[in-house]
């Protein structure tokens, strides 16, 4: 890159000045990294990769709440001051782009600075929202204690919706990127990896001085604060999940030829189908004597899927009119395991779709929850 200062008159000022310093840098590669996890396993992966796309979002809320941090208190190119955003300026930037040239913006420009005020929003939007859907639809984490599924499930949405934006604005970020560097001259993609861009002809802006000691305070204690909210939050009894053990009747009498049934699968009309038929239970004489079935029916009746509010529970409360006796009959039941092949659960190592537990490890104590979730090898297709 040639560079005019051979003739200024501070021939030992350095050519490439850093702009971005190390916690921007890690920041931002960081993030990459952490939203790259968050998007393969949300968009690609199935279920039983819940964790690692858990683990990924938390990283990504780590991350912005740094950046922000250090919005603050950074160096001079990393704090908002140095970047603000507003119409008129846009608009300028616009006319200068058009005009052919324009100021060059050693830190970020109109669009830049853009970009990064509407990723850190979207980003923490889709932290907060994640959160939310976890603690509602799959009653884990800190909000499960508070969250109904209902909740759970609109904040699914928006998690969605927000993920495909995310990824737009994303694109449109490298289109930028490209942009700018072919404008400017300058690879911003490496200045991002050394920090460093030639040093401008004209004055500087003054330094400010970044307070890494105070933001590592900060940090510090807001880590303290949010660790200990989500251990001890996420301790309490999620929402619509009760503390019931099965009756050991029912799981004698119940559990013998199948899976006992955990009572929060299947509605109080599926139930009393099932208890008024013992004795052409699917081919088989499951009948009881009189008072075990009152009592194992009231049982169920009491803790049927209308008294939880798991995701099974909202799926498969309501009976399918056409084979009442069935959860896998249900039209929610089918629709969650559309991507199952018919081989899969006719494989010996399954056995049908009703043994819930051959791919449900959780399945005896009615969770179901996603990282649970494991066909068997020998089944895979
Ligand atoms: C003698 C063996 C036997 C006993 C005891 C038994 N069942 Fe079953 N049950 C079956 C068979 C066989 C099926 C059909 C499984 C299949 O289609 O793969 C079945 C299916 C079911 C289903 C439907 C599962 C689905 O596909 O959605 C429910 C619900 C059920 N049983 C509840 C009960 C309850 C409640 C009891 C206790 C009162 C009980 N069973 C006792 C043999 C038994
Ligand atoms: C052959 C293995 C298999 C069997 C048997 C099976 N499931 Fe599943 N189930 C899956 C898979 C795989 C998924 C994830 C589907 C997806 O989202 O791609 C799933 C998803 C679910 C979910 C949603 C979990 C979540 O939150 O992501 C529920 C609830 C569920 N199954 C209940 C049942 C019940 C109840 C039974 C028994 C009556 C059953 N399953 C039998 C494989 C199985």
């Amino acid at each position: 890159m040639s560079m005019d200062r051979s003739t200024s008159h501070e021939p030992l000022a350095p050519a490439r000045i850093i702009v971005w310093d190390r916690l921007v840098r890690i920041f931002h590669w960081g993030l990459v990294l952490a939203v790259t996890f968050a998007a393969a396993t949300g968009f690609l992966f199935p279920p039983n990769w819940l964790d690692i796309h858990v683990i990924s979002g938390a990283f990504v809320g780590c991350l912005i709440v740094f950046r922000v941090v250090w919005g603050w208190i950074g160096s001079t190119y990393a704090r908002f001051r140095s970047f603000p955003v507003s119409l008129a300026l846009l608009r300028q930037h616009v006319a200068d782009i058009a005009a052919g040239g324009g100021t060059r913006h050693l830190g970020h420009n109109q669009f830049g600075g853009l970009m990064v005020y509407g990723l850190l929003a979207i980003l923490a939007l889709l932290t907060i929202t994640g959160i939310v859907t976890l603690g509602g639809v799959v009653k884990q984490g800190p909000l499960a204690f508070a969250t109904s599924f209902a909740t759970g499930q609109s904040a699914r949405q928006i998690h969605e919706i927000l993920a495909i934006v995310t990824l737009l604005m994303l694109a449109a970020h490298l289109a930028g990127v490209a942009f700018e560097s072919w404008r400017s001259g300058e690879n911003l993609v490496r200045a991002m990896i050394t920090g460093r861009k030639a040093a401008p002809s004209g004055p500087v802006e003054p330094l400010a001085t970044a307070r890494p000691f105070l933001a590592a305070a900060i940090l510090t204690m807001l880590a303290a604060l949010v660790l200990t909210a989500t251990i001890h939050l996420s301790d309490l009894p999620a929402r619509g999940v009760p503390p019931v053990a099965l009756d050991p009747t029912y799981a004698k009498e119940c559990g013998s030829c199948h899976l006992a049934y955990p009572p929060s699968l299947a509605g109080a009309a599926t139930w009393s189908a099932v208890m008024a038929d013992l004795a052409n239970h699917f081919g088989e004489n499951a009948s009881l004597d009189i008072s075990t079935t009152t009592q194992l029916e009231n049982w169920l009746q009491a803790n049927s899927a209308e008294h939880w509010d798991t995701r099974a529970a909202n799926a498969f409360r309501i009976a399918n009119p056409a084979d009442p006796q069935r959860i896998t009959a249900t039209a929610s039941w089918v629709r969650l395991h559309q991507d199952v092949p018919d081989a899969v659960f006719k494989s010996a190592k399954v056995g049908g779709k009703s043994s819930c537990s051959a791919c449900h490890r959780d399945a005896a104590i009615g969770r179901f929850d996603p990282q649970q979730i494991s066909i068997p090898r020998e089944a895979r297709p």
